[in-house]
This record gives C-alpha cells, sequence and structure tokens, in this order.
C-alpha cells in the first residue's frame, strides 16, 4: 500500500511538501497583500512636448496618444498631471527656428522658457516642474552640443552652451534641471552657473547613465529632429555596463541630486546596480521606442495593453527606480487611484 502511494503518479515526496508559495497567490487580496512593490502616483513623471508657432495640438505619429502641445495645450496638459496626483512634469521645447549653435535653448523668449513659465503660473509648487537641459531639440543639425569644423561635438564648447542654457530655464522658475546631452562635466558646469546666478535651491536630474539607443527613435519625430548619424561618441555603448558606475560616481562628486538611467526596459540591470550604489533618489526613462514598442503590438491585438504597462512600470521600479518617467503617466496615476 505504502509502497503504491510512492509509486504514483504527482505523489511521490507530498508528505514532505509543507512549502506551498501558491498560497500567498490565492485571492487578490492576499497577492495585494504581500506585494512588495507597489506603485504611487507621485513617483511617476510625465514628459511633455510644447512646439513654438502651431495652433493645434500636433499627434507624434510614432507614439499614438501623444502630441506636440500648444502653449494653451500644455498648459491643461500640465493641470491634468497634477489633478491626476503625479510627482512632476519634464518639459522639452521644439522651436520655430533651429539653428547651429541652437540659440533658442538660450533665449529667455525661447519656446523652453515661455513653457516653463506656462506652466509654473499653472501649477505652481503643486507639481514639481522640470526641463531638458540639452541642445538638440535647438540645433539644425540635431546632435546634443556645438560641433567643431570637423564637425565633431565639441565638450567644452558646448558646456558653455549648458550653462547659459541653466541660467535661463531657472530664470524662467523651473524646479529641476535635467542635463542630457552626456557631455563630460555637464553635471559641475550646470551646478556652478546655478549657483553663480543665486539658484542653489533648483535641483539636478542628472542623466548618468544614458546610452546610444535606437529606443530614442520616435522622439526625434516627437522633437522635429533633423539628426543624420548618431551620438555614439557622446552617449554610452550599450554594450557597457560597469562605464555606468563611472558615470555615476562623476556625476555625483559633480553635484547630482538625483541620478538617472534611460532607457529602462533594456538597461533593467544598469538600474538595478545604479540604486544599490547610491543614496540619492534614482530615476528611470521609459524612453519613445518602449512607449511606441507596447503600443504597436497593442493595437496589433498581440498583447494586452494595459497589464503590459504597469508590468513594464513594476518591473522598473523593482530594478530600483524610485520615480519613473514614462508617456503614460497620467493614465497609469488614473490607473492607480482606481486601485487597479
Ligand atoms: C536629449 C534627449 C533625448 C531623449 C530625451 N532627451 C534624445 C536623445 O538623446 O537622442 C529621448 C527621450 C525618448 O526617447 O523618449 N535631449
Amino acid at each position: 500500500m505504502s509502497n503504491d502511494r510512492q509509486q504514483g503518479a504527482g505523489t511521490v515526496g507530498l508528505e514532505h511538501l509543507g512549502v506551498r508559495p501558491r498560497r500567498l497567490r490565492t485571492s487578490p487580496a492576499m497577492r495585494r497583500m504581500v506585494a512588495e512593490y507597489r506603485l504611487h502616483p507621485a513617483e511617476l513623471i510625465l514628459p511633455a512636448f510644447v512646439r513654438e508657432g502651431i495652433g493645434e495640438p500636433v499627434p507624434v505619429s510614432s507614439m499614438p496618444g501623444v502630441v506636440q502641445h500648444t502653449r494653451d495645450s500644455l498648459r491643461k496638459a500640465a493641470a491634468e498631471a497634477a489633478e491626476a496626483g503625479l510627482g512632476g512634469i519634464m518639459l522639452f521645447g521644439v522651436p520655430l527656428e533651429k539653428d547651429a549653435c541652437g540659440t533658442a535653448g538660450t533665449d529667455p523668449e525661447g519656446i523652453l522658457q515661455v513653457a516653463i513659465r506656462d506652466v509654473r503660473a499653472e501649477v505652481g509648487d503643486d507639481l514639481v516642474v522640470m526641463s531638458d537641459l540639452c541642445l538638440d531639440e535647438f540645433t539644425d543639425h540635431g546632435h546634443c552640443g556645438v560641433l567643431d569644423a570637423a564637425g565633431r561635438v565639441e565638450n567644452d564648447a558646448t558646456l558653455e552652451r549648458y550653462a547659459e542654457m541653466a541660467r535661463v530655464q531657472a530664470e524662467a522658475g523651473v524646479h529641476v534641471v535635467g542635463p542630457s546631452g552626456m557631455m563630460d562635466g555637464q553635471v559641475k558646469v550646470v551646478r556652478e552657473a546655478l549657483d553663480g546666478a543665486g539658484y542653489q535651491d533648483v535641483s539636478i536630474l542628472a542623466y548618468t547613465a544614458k546610452y546610444a539607443s535606437a529606443f530614442f527613435g520616435p522622439f526625434r519625430e516627437a522633437v522635429d529632429s533633423s539628426l543624420k548619424g548618431d551620438r555614439k561618441t557622446y552617449q554610452q555603448d550599450p554594450a557597457n555596463a560597469r562605464e555606468s558606475l563611472r558615470e555615476l560616481a562623476l556625476d555625483l562628486a559633480e553635484g547630482a541630486d538625483i541620478v538617472m538611467v534611460k532607457p529602462a526596459l533594456p538597461y533593467l540591470d544598469v538600474l538595478r546596480r545604479v540604486a544599490d550604489a547610491v543614496d540619492v533618489p534614482v530615476a528611470a526613462y521609459q524612453v519613445s521606442g518602449e512607449y511606441a514598442m507596447v503600443e504597436a503590438a497593442a493595437a496589433n491585438g498581440w498583447i494586452e495593453r494595459d497589464r503590459t504597462i504597469m508590468e513594464t512600470l513594476t518591473g522598473a521600479k523593482r530594478a530600483g527606480a524610485n520615480m519613473i518617467l514614462t508617456y503614460w503617466a497620467v493614465e497609469a496615476a488614473q490607473r492607480l487611484a482606481r486601485g487597479e
């Protein structure tokens, strides 16, 4: 008899199976109670584009649901973001005129500065207002810096432009600047520029580990970028992980308040390594290509859209992100508020 039981299929050794992990997955209430990570609207940040000289919002075709805002629609989007309880909004400006040194980026009346003032007037301090601090939206060649005679992105000349951008963005009322150009020394120069102009309280969200990623593709349309070629001489090689810790050490030494890893999904290992190494807040940027990929698969009926979105956000959180920039920020926050 006991011999039979031991030989019966599926019953071998069951008397020893005291540990059954499935017990803690039995109901939604149980799963909710034992969840290790929980998303909250306050840790979501909405990236938003504002384009100069348009009468109506312009859809970004490679990012269904995302638009280039008018000044007016941006104000409404910011109000909606505050209403949804988001942590912040990250502003990107698309100027009418682009030139070699990105003049519009340092013009106090340039679209990004105007948008910062508009959004601050709308939301005050209810939402953390952030701005991209980079030249690629403003240059006619589409690179993140100014070029030398040979057409190479010149690091130190670009830093002078970033310092000026930091001052005008702070003057416009931004709470946090996000230097994203991957120039050496950018955090140091931006910190000095801010402090020198009396903006000690403006924070720096450093793009610490930013990879030369194909996942930025749809963003180029969102900012009308005319970039030919690539950014491989300043953004990091996807083959490197340890290098991010070097960038991290530099950014912290230079005064970064928050450090970011970008993109998110293909770099969750980097996110975890960075999160384990620091005691400052860590951000992840779920970029345009990550958004487009999920939207496209969902539009084809190949993937469950809403679940996939929440799973990618949870993945970033589990990998160590304290905050996440995502184009789904508002809808994700609304879903969280409904307890879904
Ligand atoms: C640079 C910048 C880029 C993104 C954010 N800041 C473009 C790039 O570095 O090529 C990409 C964001 C996205 O793809 O969603 N200003």
